[in-house]
């Protein structure tokens, strides 16, 4: 075959190539280790020596001519694709832009700052404690049996590592353990809510792993179920802005109070809902907190903030607090 025939053969054979791995396929034909010019310049030794030098000359020449419509066959393939995506890619500059709407607190943020306030201008104190607990602190010293249900790895988080004394870390299941931290380092009389995170190992359409309470102590020398009472009953007008709330206390129990009571609340005669646990501050936990039982008393209460929440707003789903849909969130900029 002559060398024209081969290098139009070539030009041909790439401009025919559907894709690279084609056309690299393609270029093998011809200068490959058996492609077609390598075979001619294998032959060269048979030739007498003046034959081999212009036969030598005109096979580079082909040579060349092949690798030049073989770069440009590369170079078009290459331009066809930037193309394409040029045109699928392109974005039209004359579009409104998306625009930036203000954020908001989250609902149950609100709850956590209307609630500070509340406690506030009635000389409540606002505290602030770790998440991630000890075991003492957590239940120990808040009278929870060694076996009680609530320390199984069932239904709290525990976490990698231990405390000084050897016992597991965990996420606090509850606020109650700011009781204890707040009482040991301040002196009574007491009077403090510690809003916060709280966490268990629950999840449904009334439970979240991650959720928020709010923890009520007030211990001094005379503090009674009345002044809860008092308290709650004023708390709760002031939250829902109403001043058709029936309350009840309806005996129950914690380890940590006694006694112990639900409270339950209904708008106007609407039907009883379960609003916070409370209760008479236990005497072994006023001891936990290095006072005397027998000159300090008080109540607790620990109250649920997305229970608030849904509540004041008619929220029926929990898991709308946590999916993060601008269009429920938005409703409460
Ligand atoms: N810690 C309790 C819980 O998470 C709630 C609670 C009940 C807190 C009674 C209190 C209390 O302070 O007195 O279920």
């Amino acid at each position: 075959m002559d060398l024209e025939q081969i290098v139009a053969d070539a030009q041909v054979a790439f401009s025919k190539a559907a894709d690279a791995a084609d056309l690299e396929n393609r270029k093998a034909r011809f200068l490959g280790k058996a492609g077609l010019l390598t075979e001619r310049l294998k032959g060269l030794c048979k030739l007498a020596p003046e034959a081999r030098k212009t036969e030598g000359v005109a096979i580079n020449a082909a040579k060349e001519k092949i690798e030049a419509a073989l770069a440009a066959r590369r170079q078009s393939m290459a331009d066809a694709l930037l193309n394409e995506r040029l045109a699928s890619e392109q974005i039209d500059v004359t579009l409104p832009g998306r625009g930036q709407e203000p954020g908001s607190l989250h609902p149950v943020m609100r709850t956590w700052e209307r609630i500070e306030q509340i406690f506030r201008s009635i000389g409540f104190e606002v505290a602030d404690g770790p998440e991630i607990e000890n075991d003492w602190t957590n239940f120990t010293a808040l009278n929870s049996p060694e076996n009680h249900p609530a320390r199984s790895m069932q239904d709290t988080f525990y976490i990698d590592g231990n405390d000084a004394s050897g016992k597991p870390l965990l996420l606090r299941t509850h606020t109650s353990p700011m009781q204890v931290r707040h009482a040991r380092m301040n002196k009574p009389p007491i009077k403090v809510i510690a809003p916060g995170r709280t966490y268990r190992v629950d999840s449904d359409a009334t439970h979240s792993p991650m959720f928020h309470q709010v923890e009520g102590l007030w211990i001094a020398e005379d503090i009674s179920f009345a002044d809860l009472k008092g308290v709650y009953a004023d708390f709760l007008k002031n939250f829902f802005e109403r001043d058709d709330i029936k309350m009840r206390f309806r005996p129950s129990y914690f380890p940590f109070t006694e006694p112990s009571a639900e409270i339950d609340m209904a708008f106007g005669d609407g039907r009883w809902l379960e609003i916070s646990g409370s209760g008479q501050v236990h005497p072994t936990v006023i001891r936990n907190m290095g006072l005397d039982p027998e000159l300090y008393i008080g109540f607790a209460f620990g109250s649920g903030l997305e229970r608030l929440t849904m509540l004041r707003y008619g929220i029926d789903d929990l898991r709308l607090f946590f999916e993060g849909d601008v269009r429920f969130l938005a409703q409460f900029a």
